[in-house]
């Protein structure tokens, strides 16, 4: 029962063949990274256009390599939350589109909960609600307990820049390329996590969940080029360079892991899980497994082709199909934001 998922929620055109089981039969993500590079950040309008460009030989190639045909889907399940109203649409329209012309059930899904999901895709059972989840991407940075799979509370997040945003500025800041944070974890490696003392906002504000990483994006940009230096001063190199990323890097993998702990104490949740583009970061992902290992909690984190984006997430599609729900083609976006998703639910 093969179900097609769609995700164009921002720059990635992505489609997947999942059936009822959670088996991944393909997974094709088509990256726009090479086009938004030049800006080191997302253009919208260049991204929507991209995506309709792309959509239909991603669906095809999908389709080709999970070896089914269009005839044989069952159902169609597109996130449609939250993301840039233009890359929403091309990939809503198409869902709406293979649905009605095969007159199978449609769903929409929110983003944000996928990510979430890929968890309970790649470790399955492991996955117990409630659970405190993370999730940290370039747009969003959120902390959740999780009562099931697509009933999601908003316990705390980023009140300024997403995590994965701070890495791509970050990047830039240091005359790196874009994506950012492969960039910056590369540039760390050799560099010295204690060299320089940058800030980690409300880290030990044990009152909110929230987290903050625009104070700590300044302060790097000032190690680099003090205020009224001239703006032609060039990017550091070399080991200064590497020091400064690493000890970015650390204060970012500093600054979340206050939150999970503290979102740990409050919840007594006894399983954590991470997703989103961030969730790919090696001294990330150790830090957390040493904190679920420190505090008898268990750690589930997808492996890293399923933490950025991607459509095989969107098999959390089957959590409402099989509740015999279909949305129709009165399915519409919400580009809103992952607090106003969280919230509609
Ligand atoms: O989840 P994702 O693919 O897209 C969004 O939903 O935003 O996340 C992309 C973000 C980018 O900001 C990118 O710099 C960041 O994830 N990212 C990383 C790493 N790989 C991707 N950040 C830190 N370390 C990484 N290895
Ligand atoms: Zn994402």
């Amino acid at each position: 029962m093969p179900l097609l998922a769609i995700e164009t929620t921002c720059d990635e055109t992505a489609a997947a063949i999942v059936t009822r089981g959670r088996d991944v039969l393909s997974s094709v993500v088509a990256s726009q990274e090479a086009l938004h590079a030049q800006w080191r950040g997302i253009v919208p309008e260049v991204a929507s256009r991209a995506h309709v460009e792309r959509i239909i030989p991603v669906i095809d190639e999908a389709l080709s390599r999970a070896g089914v045909t269009r005839a044989d889907l069952t159902a169609v399940a597109v996130a449609v939350r939250p993301g840039l109203v233009g890359s929403l649409l091309v990939g809503l329209s198409a869902g709406k589109a293979i649905a009605a012309a095969l007159g199978i059930p449609i769903v929409g899904y929110d983003h944000i909960a996928a990510h979430l999901y890929a968890c309970r895709l790649a470790h399955g059972e492991r996955m117990r609600y409630p659970c405190v989840g993370l999730v940290a991407s370039g747009g969003h940075t959120s902390l959740f307990r999780l009562r099931g799979p697509i009933d999601l509370e908003r316990l705390g997040g980023t009140i300024d820049d997403a995590a994965g945003e701070a890495f791509d500025k970050a990047a830039s800041v240091l005359g790196l390329g874009y994506p950012g944070g492969p960039e910056i974890e590369r540039a760390a490696v050799g560099g010295n996590p204690r060299a320089y003392r940058l800030p980690r906002p409300l880290a030990n504000d044990r009152e909110r969940l929230d987290l903050s990483f625009s104070g700590l994006k300044t302060a790097l940009r000032y190690l680099v080029r003090p205020p009224g230096a001239p703006a032609d001063v060039p990017p550091p190199l070399g080991q200064k360079c590497a020091d400064l990323a690493a000890s970015f890097q650390q204060a970012v993998v500093d600054s979340i892991l206050a939150k999970l702990s503290l979102a740990l104490d409050r919840t007594g949740c006894q399983t954590l899980a991470i997703g989103g583009g961030v969730a790919s970061n090696t001294l990330l992902r150790e830090s957390v497994e040493n904190l679920g290992r420190s505090r008898g909690v268990d750690v589930l984190i997808p492996p890293r082709s399923l933490c950025t984006d991607n459509a095989a997430m969107g098999a959390i599609g089957w959590e409402r199909l099989e509740r015999g729900e279909d949305d129709g083609l009165k399915l519409d976006v919400s580009p809103g934001t992952d607090r106003t998703a969280a919230r509609r639910k």
